[in-house]
């Protein structure tokens, strides 16, 4: 059997309101989601087990709870997983769903067949939308899925260094019946998606810098880079990202972060649509 590669992109919450909860305590979300040409690499051939490398391999055991594990089970098992990791861990980027994604499609390649959706979803709230692996409106607990068309753009990411419970983080949350997002328009470049974006918010950004208020001076270094059009965290953090127009100002951006904050990860490439 030939080896599968997939790329897993970091998938980013633009914006994501929380509308409600369910009687099972899982959160109603209104969230458009978009992907970046940054992320993890995965490699599936015949055989068995998970071997981790790359730069953030030391964070991560390879455990059979590990999610690549459990998606490959869900596709019938029996498969080598390769991992090249190079998104952190528990950042609000939806890493591992992004792995467990990028097995399933590697396993589809093989010609298994895919799990239903209920059990996509059972695998990680994120794991359906990092399936279709494109910009979409993702409502309900992640599984109310709608395409949509954004502009060309550049994100710059940074993660302060510290993993953030995404539970604990819902459990901070004061109000979960927020307003649903603005209507969506079309946007025709990357200023008027900055623009909506402004109106709208992330509902766990302020319980996520309750927490761990580092989250505010990455949101406060990514303002401060010349094209910024917006700063906001993604999913529950602590990873914020920055909006650009422009690749040579993210660039620069990235290289300037990098720079002055040396602890952090810092990372520049183009929103995927
Ligand atoms: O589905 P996933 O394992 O990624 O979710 C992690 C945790 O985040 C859940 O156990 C739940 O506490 C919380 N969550 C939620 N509502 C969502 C997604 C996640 O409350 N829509």
């Amino acid at each position: 059997m030939a080896a599968e590669t997939e790329f897993a992109a970091a998938k980013i919450n633009l914006c994501l309101h929380v509308t409600g909860q369910r009687a099972d305590g899982y959160h109603l979300l209104d969230s458009l989601v978009c992907f970046a040409d940054i992320g993890d690499r995965v490699t599936v051939t015949a055989g068995q087990g998970l071997k981790i490398t790359g730069p953030q391999a030391a964070q991560l055991a390879p455990m059979p709870d590990n999610l690549c594990l459990r998606a490959a089970e869900a596709m019938g098992g029996g498969v080598s997983i390769g991992l090249e990791k190079h998104l952190p861990i528990a950042s609000g980027i939806g890493g591992g769903s992004a792995d467990a994604a990028a097995v399933l499609r590697a396993m589809a390649r093989m010609g298994r067949t895919l799990p239903e959706p209920a059990q996509v979803l059972a695998l990680g709230a994120d794991v359906p939308v990092c399936l279709s692996g494109r910009a979409t409106r993702m409502q309900g607990v992640g599984e109310v899925l709608t395409p949509v068309s954004l502009p060309s753009a550049w994100l710059v990411l940074v993660n302060p260094g510290v993993g953030v419970s995404t539970p604990e983080i819902f459990r901070a949350l004061g109000r979960k019946d927020n307003a649903p997002l603005s209507d969506l328009p079309e946007w025709r470049d990357c200023h008027a998606l900055a623009d909506w974006l402004a109106a709208q918010r992330n509902d766990l950004q302020a319980p996520a810098i309750a927490l761990q208020p580092v989250i505010e001076d990455c949101l406060a270094a990514l303002e401060a880079q010349s094209g910024c059009a917006l700063a906001r965290m993604s999913g529950s953090g602590a990873t914020c990202f920055g909006l650009f127009k422009d690749q040579a100002k993210a660039d620069t951006a990235r290289a300037a972060l990098a720079a002055r904050h040396p602890a952090w990860w810092v990372a520049a490439g183009q929103m995927l649509s």
